[in-house]
């Protein structure tokens, strides 16, 4: 079964064609074509995505895109219907219509967030192909991104229970919004983690030639160079899998203006500061998942999402799963499908249909900004 993929729900514009087939309980998938222009940079000035923004830039690039496409053919029409921004959403919406009656094809509704699951449960099966195989049941996803942060749990075939979520700002709104703070551009993650892994490299090397104390001053500014404020580990020690991250936001800007704004710090630490809010995030990420694999007693753990492609947070869910859950599979997702794209809502909708369980909708299908996995 061929599926056309659409997804628009946040800055990126996704199209893809991916060939999908199951042979008994295992999924195997192969990408055809797949289309992405991001926005990130159009963003950039306002600091985070522009609702508006966005949806005029999807109705320019899907039509563009779609050359690639126009054809093709396939079976189905999936498109992302949320969650996401509803007027991006939108956008994506009426093209998979107009396409899906073009060809006379079905649409699938798809959830962006059982794309980041499933996509991220796939593994690599040579070349432009994934193969979807033995999940160990239950499977437990850690989905981080830039709208969303929350433990999904599937005890059974594509069905999800929210186990956890944040009660306020998602973790990669975190890294934007602090790397906003530290004058670093849109999108804020990749900044903070090149930053952060700069400075633990000078810190390892000052340690050898004995030049940085091994544990770095902690507390207010000192004007030390290397010296970075400690921020706060946000719910770390609270009885359940739910976040909060904006405490850490209002923190970074205390410590900032405390010390006399951004202006006053060194490029050194401003990569002391990037290392120390990446700290404070994968610790309260690691602490989190040590308390749901406790809790659910899952078999499979999965991240997902654009904060999964963070190394720092891999390397640390990596070794608590090692050290603490052996027996627990970790799948880590492909650096190329962590980010928003259109091959994950293919996969997605392509594993529902070959389960029987995608029902084709027909010209009322809605944007659902906080549609649920779990609903
Ligand atoms: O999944 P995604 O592409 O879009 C949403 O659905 O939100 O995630 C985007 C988020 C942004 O907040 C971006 O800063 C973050 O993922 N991100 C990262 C990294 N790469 C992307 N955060 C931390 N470290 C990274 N390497
Ligand atoms: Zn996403």
């Amino acid at each position: 079964m061929k599926i056309l993929a659409i997804e628009t729900s946040c800055d990126e514009t996704g199209i893809a064609l991916v060939e999908g087939r199951k042979e008994g309980s295992t999924f195997i998938f192969e990408t055809k074509k797949a289309a992405l222009l991001s926005q990130a940079l159009l963003h950039s000035p306002y600091g985070g995505v522009y609702p508006n923004l966005a949806k005029r830039e999807h109705e320019k690039n899907l039509p563009a895109l779609y050359e690639q496409f126009k054809d093709e053919e396939f079976d189905a029409v999936a498109v992302t219907h949320g969650p996401g921004l509803e007027p991006a959403l939108w956008t994506g919406i009426e093209f998979a219509k107009k396409i899906a009656a073009e060809k006379k094809v079905p649409l699938l509704p798809t959830n962006h967030m059982e794309g980041h699951f499933i996509s991220s449960l796939a593994q690599p099966n040579g070349e432009r192909s994934n193969i979807l195989q033995n999940v160990r049941m239950s499977a437990l996803a850690l989905l981080i991104s830039g709208g969303h942060t929350e433990f999904v749990l599937m005890r059974e075939w594509l069905q999800y229970e929210i186990i956890g979520k944040t009660l306020d700002d998602a973790v990669g709104e975190a890294f934007d919004k602090v790397a906003r703070m530290l004058g670093l551009p849109y999108p804020g993650g990749p900044e903070i983690s090149k930053l952060a892994q700069q400075h633990r490299s000078r810190q390892e090397v000052g340690q050898k030639n004995g030049l940085v104390e091994a544990e770095p001053t902690r507390g207010p500014f000192s004007g030390q160079i290397l010296a970075a404020p400690k921020l706060p580990r946000p719910m770390i020690n609270s009885n359940t899998c739910d976040f909060s991250f904006s405490g850490l936001k209002t923190a970074a800007l205390y410590a900032l203006r405390d010390r006399g704004g951004i202006q006053t710090l060194s490029p050194d630490e401003v990569a002391a500061f990037a290392a120390e809010l990446e700290d404070a995030i994968a610790e309260v990420l690691v602490s989190k998942t040590r308390k749901a694999l406790w809790d659910t007693g899952a078999k499979t753990f999965v991240i997902g999402g654009g904060v999964a492609a963070n190394r720092y947070i891999r390397e640390k869910v990596e070794a608590l799963v090692l050290e603490e859950f052996p027996d627990v599979d970790l799948r880590l997702p492909e650096l190329s499908i962590t980010g928003d794209n259109a091959i994950m809502i293919a996969q997605a909708a392509l594993v529902r249909a070959l389960s029987g369980k995608n029902d084709a909708v027909g010209s009322d299908l809605r944007a659902v900004g906080n549609l649920s996995i779990a609903s």
